[in-house]
């Protein structure tokens, strides 16, 4: 039920993705809200920079989608999205679950602050928020996003994360 997306996939994964980010609208900085939130042309642009999306596939048709992206010695999850209609069903969790068992590296996830649901659905999977300061170094240093975004931003680590950094 958990496939890697393929290039066929694309109009999918662009829908699932505005569909589910309709949860920020209202919550997010106005300034930061978009119709779509993400155009094709940013979903591309991540995509050719190193994205890989696994979507998670109910009768045939996929619900939801998260990005697995290495950058130097990390492991970022990115885009974490399930069509609005599916939530709260445990697929989140099972795509997070199996890109966890993607990569033997340090994990880090960056969301929007305001996002309550989606920090608490993170921690609730073992993920740890780290500080401001820390959150704004390792956003310049592992994202590729404008310095508003990372203003308004949370970052959560995983205990691999947290054991490096204790080092
Ligand atoms: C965040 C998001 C990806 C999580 O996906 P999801 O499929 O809803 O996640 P799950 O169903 O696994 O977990 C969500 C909650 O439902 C609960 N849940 C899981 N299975 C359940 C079930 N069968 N019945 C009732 N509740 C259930 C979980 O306990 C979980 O609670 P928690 O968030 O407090 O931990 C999804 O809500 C989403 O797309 N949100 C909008 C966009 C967003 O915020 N994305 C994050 C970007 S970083």
């Amino acid at each position: 039920m958990i496939r890697r997306c393929t290039e066929g996939d694309f109009d999918t994964i662009y829908t699932i993705i505005n569909d589910a980010a309709t949860a920020y609208k209202g919550v997010i900085p106005a300034d930061r809200w978009h119709e779509p939130y993400m155009s094709k042309e940013e979903l591309r642009r991540e995509i050719d920079a190193g994205v890989i999306f696994w979507g998670y596939a109910e009768n045939g048709e996929l619900v939801g989608v998260m990005g697995i992206q290495n950058v130097q010695d990390v492991t970022l999850f990115r885009h974490a999205y399930v069509r609005t209609a599916m939530r709260n069903r445990g697929i989140g969790g099972k795509l997070l679950s199996f890109l966890y068992g993607q990569t033997s590296r340090p994990v880090l996830i960056g969301t929007w602050a305001v996002a309550d649901w989606a920090i608490r659905f993170y921690e609730n999977h073992g993920f740890r928020l780290v500080s401001a300061d820390e959150k704004n170094r390792l956003l310049r240093k592992y994202w590729s996003i404008p310095e508003r975004q990372t203003e308004m931003s949370a970052v959560l680590a995983d205990q691999k994360w947290w054991k490096r950094s204790r080092r």
